[in-house]
Protein backbone atom coordinates (compact mmCIF):
# COMPACT_ATOMS: atom_id res chain seq x y z
CA UNK A 1 0.00 0.00 0.00
CA UNK A 2 1.50 3.48 -0.98
CA UNK A 3 0.67 7.14 0.16
CA UNK A 4 -0.18 9.81 -1.42
CA UNK A 5 -0.17 13.67 0.31
CA UNK A 6 -2.62 16.13 -1.42
CA UNK A 7 0.01 19.19 -0.90
CA UNK A 8 -0.56 21.44 -3.91
CA UNK A 9 -3.39 24.58 -3.23
CA UNK A 10 -3.47 28.13 -2.58
CA UNK A 11 -4.39 28.34 1.03
CA UNK A 12 -6.34 31.57 0.02
CA UNK A 13 -8.34 31.39 3.93
CA UNK A 14 -4.55 31.83 5.43
CA UNK A 15 -3.23 34.60 3.43
CA UNK A 16 -1.23 36.54 3.63
CA UNK A 17 0.56 33.87 5.74
CA UNK A 18 0.15 31.63 2.13
CA UNK A 19 1.49 34.34 -0.14
CA UNK A 20 5.22 33.08 0.94
CA UNK A 21 4.89 30.00 2.27
CA UNK A 22 2.63 26.58 1.83
CA UNK A 23 -0.13 26.21 3.82
CA UNK A 24 1.18 22.91 4.90
CA UNK A 25 4.25 24.24 5.99
CA UNK A 26 2.73 26.12 8.94
CA UNK A 27 3.54 25.06 12.33
CA UNK A 28 1.51 23.07 14.80
CA UNK A 29 2.99 23.38 18.13
CA UNK A 30 5.90 24.45 15.96
CA UNK A 31 5.72 21.43 13.53
CA UNK A 32 4.70 22.07 9.94
CA UNK A 33 0.69 20.39 9.96
CA UNK A 34 2.42 17.95 6.46
CA UNK A 35 5.01 16.62 9.06
CA UNK A 36 1.86 14.96 11.18
CA UNK A 37 0.34 13.42 8.00
CA UNK A 38 3.53 12.07 7.05
CA UNK A 39 4.75 10.52 10.24
CA UNK A 40 0.92 8.74 10.45
CA UNK A 41 1.72 7.18 7.50
CA UNK A 42 4.87 5.92 8.59
CA UNK A 43 3.17 4.89 11.67
CA UNK A 44 1.10 2.70 9.67
CA UNK A 45 3.54 1.28 7.93
CA UNK A 46 3.56 2.64 4.38
CA UNK A 47 7.20 3.45 3.54
CA UNK A 48 6.33 4.58 -0.28
CA UNK A 49 5.45 7.79 0.03
CA UNK A 50 3.87 9.94 -3.11
CA UNK A 51 3.37 13.83 -2.19
CA UNK A 52 1.19 16.05 -4.93
CA UNK A 53 2.88 19.44 -5.32
CA UNK A 54 1.80 22.97 -7.11
CA UNK A 55 4.71 25.00 -9.19
CA UNK A 56 4.27 27.88 -6.68
CA UNK A 57 4.91 26.17 -3.25
CA UNK A 58 6.40 22.33 -4.84
CA UNK A 59 10.48 23.85 -3.88
CA UNK A 60 9.21 24.86 -0.31
CA UNK A 61 7.50 21.76 0.40
CA UNK A 62 10.52 19.85 -1.32
CA UNK A 63 13.37 21.40 0.77
CA UNK A 64 11.61 21.14 4.13
CA UNK A 65 10.54 17.05 3.51
CA UNK A 66 13.45 16.02 1.23
CA UNK A 67 13.67 12.56 0.20
CA UNK A 68 11.75 11.62 3.10
CA UNK A 69 14.73 9.92 5.49
CA UNK A 70 14.20 12.14 8.72
CA UNK A 71 10.88 10.05 8.69
CA UNK A 72 12.42 6.71 7.76
CA UNK A 73 9.78 6.81 4.61
CA UNK A 74 10.67 7.03 0.49
CA UNK A 75 9.63 10.27 -1.17
CA UNK A 76 8.34 10.59 -4.66
CA UNK A 77 7.31 14.29 -5.71
CA UNK A 78 4.94 14.61 -8.38
CA UNK A 79 4.09 17.64 -9.89
CA UNK A 80 0.62 18.90 -10.59
CA UNK A 81 0.31 21.51 -12.89
CA UNK A 82 -2.97 23.36 -12.05
CA UNK A 83 -5.61 23.20 -9.48
CA UNK A 84 -7.62 21.05 -10.88
CA UNK A 85 -9.27 19.12 -7.66
CA UNK A 86 -8.39 16.19 -5.60
CA UNK A 87 -10.14 13.27 -7.74
CA UNK A 88 -7.58 15.05 -11.14
CA UNK A 89 -4.76 15.44 -8.00
CA UNK A 90 -5.21 11.34 -7.75
CA UNK A 91 -5.38 10.67 -11.63
CA UNK A 92 -2.23 13.10 -11.88
CA UNK A 93 -0.67 10.26 -9.61
CA UNK A 94 -2.13 7.60 -11.59
CA UNK A 95 1.30 6.42 -13.06
CA UNK A 96 2.92 6.46 -9.48
CA UNK A 97 0.67 4.74 -7.79
CA UNK A 98 0.77 2.02 -10.81
CA UNK A 99 -2.39 -0.30 -9.45
CA UNK A 100 -1.25 -0.25 -5.74
CA UNK A 101 -4.10 0.82 -3.36
CA UNK A 102 -3.41 3.94 -1.21
CA UNK A 103 -4.32 6.17 2.00
CA UNK A 104 -4.96 9.54 -0.06
CA UNK A 105 -4.42 12.28 2.68
CA UNK A 106 -4.93 15.94 2.61
CA UNK A 107 -1.92 17.80 3.83
CA UNK A 108 -3.01 20.23 5.76
CA UNK A 109 -5.54 18.06 8.02
CA UNK A 110 -4.83 16.69 10.77
CA UNK A 111 -5.91 13.26 12.86
CA UNK A 112 -5.99 12.87 16.18
CA UNK A 113 -5.76 9.09 16.18
CA UNK A 114 -3.46 8.60 13.35
CA UNK A 115 -4.35 5.99 10.59
CA UNK A 116 -2.80 3.01 11.57
CA UNK A 117 -6.22 0.96 12.94
CA UNK A 118 -7.68 1.98 9.47
CA UNK A 119 -5.00 0.87 7.60
CA UNK A 120 -5.27 -2.37 9.33
CA UNK A 121 -9.09 -2.68 9.15
CA UNK A 122 -8.90 -1.45 4.77
CA UNK A 123 -6.11 -4.22 4.38
CA UNK A 124 -8.63 -6.64 6.17
CA UNK A 125 -11.52 -6.29 4.83
CA UNK A 126 -10.38 -4.89 1.50
CA UNK A 127 -13.58 -2.15 0.31
CA UNK A 128 -13.28 -0.44 -3.19
CA UNK A 129 -12.85 2.78 -0.57
CA UNK A 130 -12.90 3.79 2.74
CA UNK A 131 -13.83 7.20 3.73
CA UNK A 132 -13.74 8.87 7.23
CA UNK A 133 -16.72 10.88 8.56
CA UNK A 134 -17.25 13.07 11.64
CA UNK A 135 -19.92 15.28 12.89
CA UNK A 136 -19.33 18.69 12.05
CA UNK A 137 -21.04 22.10 13.21
CA UNK A 138 -20.78 23.61 9.88
CA UNK A 139 -21.69 20.96 7.44
CA UNK A 140 -21.68 22.75 4.37
CA UNK A 141 -18.34 23.66 4.40
CA UNK A 142 -17.26 19.90 3.64
CA UNK A 143 -18.16 16.91 1.34
CA UNK A 144 -21.11 15.72 3.63
CA UNK A 145 -22.33 12.00 3.32
CA UNK A 146 -25.93 10.18 3.68
CA UNK A 147 -25.88 6.57 5.52
CA UNK A 148 -28.11 4.09 5.54
CA UNK A 149 -27.26 2.46 8.64
CA UNK A 150 -23.56 1.48 7.68
CA UNK A 151 -23.94 2.14 3.81
CA UNK A 152 -22.92 5.00 2.11
CA UNK A 153 -26.05 6.51 0.41
CA UNK A 154 -25.16 10.12 -0.91
CA UNK A 155 -21.90 11.93 -0.94
CA UNK A 156 -22.09 15.89 -1.68
CA UNK A 157 -19.86 18.33 -1.87
CA UNK A 158 -20.35 21.62 0.44
CA UNK A 159 -24.06 21.62 -0.12
CA UNK A 160 -25.58 24.80 1.18
CA UNK A 161 -28.53 22.67 2.84
CA UNK A 162 -26.82 19.63 4.08
CA UNK A 163 -28.78 16.37 4.82
CA UNK A 164 -26.58 15.45 7.66
CA UNK A 165 -23.54 16.53 9.96
CA UNK A 166 -21.49 13.96 8.87
CA UNK A 167 -18.27 15.56 7.03
CA UNK A 168 -16.10 14.26 4.83
CA UNK A 169 -12.43 13.89 6.81
CA UNK A 170 -9.76 14.43 4.17
CA UNK A 171 -8.79 11.28 4.17
CA UNK A 172 -9.28 8.52 2.39
CA UNK A 173 -7.97 4.91 1.60
CA UNK A 174 -8.88 3.88 -2.32
CA UNK A 175 -8.03 0.51 -4.48
CA UNK A 176 -7.24 1.35 -8.24
CA UNK A 177 -10.79 1.97 -8.71
CA UNK A 178 -11.14 5.14 -8.06
CA UNK A 179 -8.98 6.22 -10.90
CA UNK A 180 -11.93 5.13 -13.49
CA UNK A 181 -14.38 7.20 -11.72
CA UNK A 182 -12.53 10.25 -11.34
CA UNK A 183 -12.10 9.91 -15.46
CA UNK A 184 -15.76 9.08 -15.60
CA UNK A 185 -16.75 12.23 -13.83
CA UNK A 186 -16.91 15.96 -14.70
CA UNK A 187 -16.33 19.12 -12.81
CA UNK A 188 -18.24 20.75 -9.94
CA UNK A 189 -18.95 24.27 -9.97
CA UNK A 190 -16.04 25.45 -8.64
CA UNK A 191 -14.50 24.04 -12.13
CA UNK A 192 -12.78 20.96 -9.85
CA UNK A 193 -12.59 17.20 -10.33
CA UNK A 194 -13.92 16.66 -6.64
CA UNK A 195 -13.05 13.12 -4.81
CA UNK A 196 -16.80 13.61 -3.47
CA UNK A 197 -18.09 13.00 -6.83
CA UNK A 198 -15.65 10.16 -7.90
CA UNK A 199 -16.57 8.18 -4.66
CA UNK A 200 -20.30 8.79 -5.45
CA UNK A 201 -19.25 6.95 -8.62
CA UNK A 202 -18.06 4.44 -6.75
CA UNK A 203 -21.51 3.96 -4.59
CA UNK A 204 -23.24 4.30 -8.19
CA UNK A 205 -21.65 2.26 -9.52
CA UNK A 206 -21.97 -0.88 -7.22
CA UNK A 207 -19.06 -0.63 -5.14
CA UNK A 208 -18.02 -1.29 -1.70
CA UNK A 209 -17.68 2.41 0.00
CA UNK A 210 -16.91 1.35 3.68
CA UNK A 211 -17.72 4.35 5.75
CA UNK A 212 -16.19 5.04 9.13
CA UNK A 213 -16.54 7.35 11.48
CA UNK A 214 -13.91 9.34 13.43
CA UNK A 215 -13.85 8.98 17.08
CA UNK A 216 -10.99 11.78 19.22
CA UNK A 217 -10.53 14.98 16.93
CA UNK A 218 -9.76 16.14 13.49
CA UNK A 219 -9.04 19.28 12.38
CA UNK A 220 -8.74 21.10 8.70
CA UNK A 221 -6.27 23.67 9.40
CA UNK A 222 -7.18 26.15 6.14
CA UNK A 223 -8.57 28.48 8.36
CA UNK A 224 -6.88 31.04 11.13
CA UNK A 225 -9.46 29.65 13.63
CA UNK A 226 -9.10 25.96 12.88
CA UNK A 227 -5.34 26.35 12.81
CA UNK A 228 -5.19 27.40 16.42
CA UNK A 229 -7.42 25.25 17.70
CA UNK A 230 -5.26 22.68 16.02
CA UNK A 231 -2.44 23.86 18.16
CA UNK A 232 -4.17 23.99 21.34
CA UNK A 233 -5.25 20.35 20.84
CA UNK A 234 -1.73 19.16 20.10
CA UNK A 235 -0.15 21.26 23.11
CA UNK A 236 -2.91 19.31 25.05
CA UNK A 237 -0.80 16.19 24.37
CA UNK A 238 3.08 17.59 25.20
CA UNK A 239 5.61 16.73 27.75
CA UNK A 240 7.37 18.96 29.75
CA UNK A 241 10.94 19.24 28.37
CA UNK A 242 13.17 22.04 29.26
CA UNK A 243 16.45 22.20 27.37
CA UNK A 244 16.67 26.11 27.24
CA UNK A 245 17.34 28.66 29.86
CA UNK A 246 16.04 29.81 32.71
CA UNK A 247 16.82 33.20 34.29
CA UNK A 248 15.12 34.53 37.16
CA UNK A 249 11.96 32.65 35.16
CA UNK A 250 9.36 30.19 35.97
CA UNK A 251 7.74 27.59 33.76
CA UNK A 252 4.43 26.30 35.53
CA UNK A 253 2.94 23.20 34.02
CA UNK A 254 3.59 21.83 30.28
CA UNK A 255 6.20 23.60 28.73
CA UNK A 256 8.79 22.78 25.89
CA UNK A 257 11.54 25.07 26.18
CA UNK A 258 13.91 23.71 22.95
CA UNK A 259 17.59 24.15 22.51
CA UNK A 260 18.81 27.51 23.62
CA UNK A 261 16.27 29.80 24.30
CA UNK A 262 16.60 31.80 26.74
CA UNK A 263 13.47 32.94 29.59
CA UNK A 264 14.86 35.97 31.11
CA UNK A 265 12.31 37.44 33.85
CA UNK A 266 9.70 35.88 32.41
CA UNK A 267 6.62 33.62 33.47
CA UNK A 268 5.50 30.70 30.91
CA UNK A 269 2.27 29.02 31.36
CA UNK A 270 1.62 25.67 29.90
CA UNK A 271 0.97 23.94 27.84
CA UNK A 272 3.29 25.92 25.33
CA UNK A 273 6.40 25.20 23.18
CA UNK A 274 9.37 27.80 22.56
CA UNK A 275 11.54 27.22 19.90
CA UNK A 276 15.02 26.98 19.33
CA UNK A 277 16.85 30.21 19.80
CA UNK A 278 14.11 32.03 20.84
CA UNK A 279 14.57 35.18 23.79
CA UNK A 280 12.21 36.31 26.40
CA UNK A 281 12.43 39.03 28.47
CA UNK A 282 10.42 40.56 31.19
CA UNK A 283 6.98 38.76 29.36
CA UNK A 284 4.24 36.56 30.34
CA UNK A 285 3.50 33.42 27.79
CA UNK A 286 0.20 31.87 28.24
CA UNK A 287 -1.23 28.54 27.65
CA UNK A 288 -1.36 27.05 23.70
CA UNK A 289 0.80 29.36 22.89
CA UNK A 290 3.77 28.70 20.19
CA UNK A 291 7.07 30.57 19.82
CA UNK A 292 8.93 29.84 17.02
CA UNK A 293 12.97 29.19 16.98
CA UNK A 294 14.17 32.40 16.58
CA UNK A 295 11.50 34.56 18.22
CA UNK A 296 12.51 37.89 20.45
CA UNK A 297 10.08 38.76 23.04
CA UNK A 298 10.19 41.66 25.12
CA UNK A 299 7.71 43.22 27.92
CA UNK A 300 4.74 41.66 26.26
CA UNK A 301 2.15 39.26 27.17
CA UNK A 302 1.01 36.25 24.57
CA UNK A 303 -1.65 33.66 24.71
CA UNK A 304 -3.44 31.23 22.43
CA UNK A 305 -1.15 32.28 19.47
CA UNK A 306 1.39 30.91 16.87
CA UNK A 307 4.40 33.06 15.99
CA UNK A 308 6.44 31.44 13.15
CA UNK A 309 10.03 31.96 13.32
CA UNK A 310 12.32 35.25 13.95
CA UNK A 311 9.09 37.11 14.69
CA UNK A 312 9.59 40.05 17.47
CA UNK A 313 7.02 41.56 19.98
CA UNK A 314 8.31 43.93 22.15
CA UNK A 315 6.39 46.64 24.18
CA UNK A 316 2.93 46.18 24.04
CA UNK A 317 0.61 47.20 26.61
CA UNK A 318 -2.19 45.14 26.22
CA UNK A 319 -1.91 41.04 25.86
CA UNK A 320 -1.64 39.77 22.48
CA UNK A 321 -4.01 36.82 21.99
CA UNK A 322 -5.53 34.33 19.02
CA UNK A 323 -3.19 35.72 16.88
CA UNK A 324 -1.41 33.94 14.12
CA UNK A 325 2.52 36.11 13.39
CA UNK A 326 4.32 34.90 9.81
CA UNK A 327 8.31 35.22 9.93
CA UNK A 328 10.29 37.62 10.81
CA UNK A 329 6.92 40.09 11.78
CA UNK A 330 8.20 43.08 14.40
CA UNK A 331 5.37 43.74 16.83
CA UNK A 332 6.18 47.21 18.48
CA UNK A 333 5.67 50.07 20.46
CA UNK A 334 7.57 52.78 19.44
CA UNK A 335 8.87 56.02 21.32
CA UNK A 336 8.35 58.60 19.12
CA UNK A 337 6.10 61.05 19.52
CA UNK A 338 3.26 61.87 18.51
CA UNK A 339 1.97 58.73 19.49
CA UNK A 340 0.27 57.13 16.26
CA UNK A 341 0.01 53.43 14.89
CA UNK A 342 2.76 53.25 12.47
CA UNK A 343 2.03 49.62 9.95
CA UNK A 344 3.72 48.28 7.37
CA UNK A 345 1.24 45.25 6.59
CA UNK A 346 1.14 42.87 3.51
CA UNK A 347 -2.04 42.12 1.95
CA UNK A 348 -4.87 40.35 3.10
CA UNK A 349 -3.68 40.80 6.74
CA UNK A 350 -5.79 41.20 9.68
CA UNK A 351 -4.98 43.81 12.48
CA UNK A 352 -7.29 44.26 15.85
CA UNK A 353 -6.93 47.07 18.34
CA UNK A 354 -8.69 47.02 21.14
C1 LIG B 1 -11.83 19.06 0.75
C2 LIG B 1 -12.87 18.10 0.20
C3 LIG B 1 -14.04 17.97 1.18
C4 LIG B 1 -13.53 17.54 2.54
C5 LIG B 1 -12.44 18.53 3.02
C6 LIG B 1 -11.78 18.01 4.28
O1 LIG B 1 -12.36 20.36 0.77
O2 LIG B 1 -13.31 18.56 -1.06
O3 LIG B 1 -14.97 17.01 0.71
O4 LIG B 1 -14.60 17.50 3.46
O5 LIG B 1 -11.42 18.68 2.04
O6 LIG B 1 -10.77 18.86 4.72
P1 LIG B 1 -11.43 21.67 0.47
O7 LIG B 1 -10.49 21.77 1.63
O8 LIG B 1 -10.75 21.40 -0.82
O9 LIG B 1 -12.39 22.81 0.38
Amino acid sequence: MKGLILSGGKGTRLRPITHTSAKQLVPVANKPVLFYGIEAMAAAGIGQIGIIIAPETGAEIRAAVGDGSQFGVTVTYVEQDRPGGLAHASLTAERYLDGDPFVMYLGDNLLQGGITGLVDSFRANRPDALILLTPVDDPQNYGVAELDGDRVMRLVEKPPAPATNLALVGVYMFTAEIHAAARAIEPSARGELEITDAIQYLVDDGKRVEPHIVRGWWKDTGRLDDMLEANRLVLDRIESQIDGELIDSQCDGRVILERGAVLERTTVRGPAIIGAGARICDAYIGPYTAIGEGCEITAAEIEHSILLECSKVQNLEGRMESSLLGRNVTIARGVRQPRAYRFMVGDNSEIGIL
